[in-house]
């Protein structure tokens, strides 16, 4: 079993690095899985170019990072992002990364030529964390976002974790949230096995 595990927050040592490390660490105590862990900003992707080249060709016309992760993202059995929430969505570096997915979505319903296999059973899980305290419509934008890079991806968008107030409270004096994140690996964990 293969995962993907990405960063979508520039600080490598923040609150998203924190939890999806516990996240991780949980994937790999509880099935046999290989995570591939990536760090989006050490990535060279630039912005789509709405070039319409995905349209009349396979994959991408930019040669950069984004071409080895659309393998990664076929290969893989979970594919896990996280993201702080920058006004009210995912970071731009992850976002560049989302909008690269136009091509996987050209290729396979314009162009009936699906880069990655639509068919392979794939989890999508997302993990996010915002300054300010969680409310009805917090994570509302970021997740019609995620829904729709998940749908480009082929996976199915299987579940959030998400935690508020980071601002004022960071997970690291929140030791009940670092062991709600592991419980939550484990569950993905336990999906993943009926895979
Ligand atoms: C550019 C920027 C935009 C932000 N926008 C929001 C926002 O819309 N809502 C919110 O609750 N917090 C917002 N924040 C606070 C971040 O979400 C918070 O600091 C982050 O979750 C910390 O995660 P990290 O330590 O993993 O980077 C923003 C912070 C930055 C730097």
């Amino acid at each position: 079993m293969k995962g993907l595990s990405v960063l979508g927050s520039p600080r490598h040592n923040g609150n998203n690095a924190l939890l999806l490390q516990e996240i991780n660490s949980s994937l790999k105590e509880n099935c046999n899985i290989k995570l591939d862990k990536i760090e989006i900003d050490n990535l060279d992707i630039s912005p789509c170019l709405s070039c319409d080249y995905c349209k009349k060709n396979i994959n991408c016309t930019i040669a950069d990072d984004m071409i080895k992760l659309y393998s990664k993202f076929d290969e893989a059995d979970i594919i896990l992002i996280s993201s702080p929430l920058y006004f009210n969505t995912v970071s731009a570096q992850l976002k560049a990364m989302i909008d690269r997915c136009q091509a996987l979505w050209a290729n396979r319903f314009v162009l009936k030529k699906p880069l990655i296999d639509p068919n392979k059973k794939r989890l999508g899980a997302f993990v996010s964390t915002a300054g300010q305290p969680i409310t009805n419509d917090r994570f509302k934008y970021v997740t019609s976002t995620l829904d729709l890079f998940f749908k480009a991806i082929s996976a199915d968008y299987y579940d959030n974790f998400f935690v508020g107030n980071i601002d004022h409270k960071p997970i690291t004096n929140r030791p009940k949230i670092i062991s709600d994140a592991y419980d939550w690996g484990e569950r993905l964990a336990q999906e993943l096995k009926r895979l």
